[in-house]
């Protein structure tokens, strides 16, 4: 039997710009996902302690639940290694729906495992790979890669700089001076979520064919104009975004909180104006923090509609926080949620 942890993530910069061979500034979480992976004597047994209920299966196949992305790893690990039936609990306290990428953290929690019970020669960059192809091609979510990388290489008191082009990372010091990181759950799951997504996906794959490119990187501001507007939009946040990644790497290296705050409001202006993947809910928390002057920095953060806010403050959230549920609630009939978020390691086994 063995056990293994996978972290959620949050990501402080660069957002949709992951499918985009562009740069991302993620870390980890000390929120987990946790599973228990033994040998099973004829049957797959996947069980969740959430929903207290095993799923059995003669041979791993669609079971269109939450087990897909159990199922995803197994099946795409079985193109390459026999595996035999296995029993697999999860336990999990990373939310759900809040952009702290829970469905990477299972898929990696469960690859990890599987490779330390069976001695599995993958390494963790390979491991990303299969994660990453397991949620693209099983469960159907086109997502980038930097959920899945995060998960597994970051590294707990440090953010993960990552080139998605050629996927070299570096190490940068959560150097924040006394200022903290939380992220508001501001409650909204929106349906469209992951059909949007799809569709900014298919912009910007329309946007490298109407400029002829194979790249967002050798994509150019002067050459937007022969876009149409919608795609405009779409284009500048992109490149505006990769470069607001490298100021924030600067912003932290120096440890300027102040600079790092206002990239942050950037990030959620662009996202909210030009890529258009905020919401209502959203925006109102983040125009209500930008009044206060403790707050340095917020923005929408992970897929967008909906989702968590990441918020960086120079003094405690949590008195704020009362003040500002009280209003949100008020307008908006929905509860937020506010958790102080704390770096982390990536996928280990315990
Ligand atoms: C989701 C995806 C990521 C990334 C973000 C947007 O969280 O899973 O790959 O594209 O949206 O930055």
């Amino acid at each position: 039997m063995v056990e293994v942890i996978a972290p959620g993530r949050v990501n402080i910069i660069g957002e949709h710009t992951d499918y985009n061979d562009g740069f991302v500034l993620p870390f980890a979480i000390n929120k987990y996902v946790h599973v228990r992976i033994s040998k099973s004597s004829k049957n797959w047994e996947i069980y969740s302690e959430k929903f207290r209920d095993t799923i059995t299966l003669e041979k791993p196949g669609k079971t269109y639940t939450w087990a897909d992305y159990v199922v995803g790893v197994v099946k795409i690990l079985n193109e390459k290694f026999e595996i035999p039936p296995l029993r697999i609990e999860v336990r999990s306290d990373v939310p759900v729906g809040a952009g702290f990428s829970s469905s990477a953290a299972l898929e990696l929690a469960v690859a990890w495992g599987i490779r330390e019970l069976l001695n599995l020669p993958v390494t963790k960059k390979e491991m990303v790979h299969l994660c990453h192809r397991a949620e693209n091609e099983f469960v159907g979510t086109r997502c980038g890669v930097m959920d899945q990388f995060s998960v597994a290489f970051s590294r707990k008191g440090f953010a993960l700089f990552l080139d998605t082009a050629t996927l070299e990372y570096e190490y940068v010091p959560l150097n924040l001076n006394g200022a903290r990181f939380y992220v508001i759950d501001t409650g909204v799951r929106r349906s469209l979520r992951s059909s949007e997504y799809n569709r900014r996906r298919e912009e910007c794959e329309e946007i490298l064919r109407i400029l002829s490119k194979g790249s967002f990187r050798e994509v150019f501001m002067s050459e937007l104009e022969q876009l149409p507007d919608a795609l405009r939009k779409r284009a500048r946040h992109v490149l505006e975004e990769n470069e607001r990644v490298l100021q924030t790497v600067e912003a932290l290296r120096e440890g300027n909180v102040e600079k790092l705050g206002e990239l942050l409001y950037a990030s959620h202006r662009s996202l909210r104006d030009l890529y258009e993947v905020s919401c209502r809910e959203a925006d109102y928390i983040v125009g209500w923090l930008e009044r206060r002057s403790t707050v340095l920095g917020a923005r929408i953060f992970g897929g967008g509609f909906g989702g968590g806010i990441l918020v960086l403050s120079s003094t405690p959230l949590e008195e704020l926080f009362t003040d500002l549920m009280k209003d949100y609630l008020a307008r908006f009939k929905v509860t937020p949620q506010l958790l102080q978020v704390d770096s982390a390691d990536g996928v280990k086994r315990i």
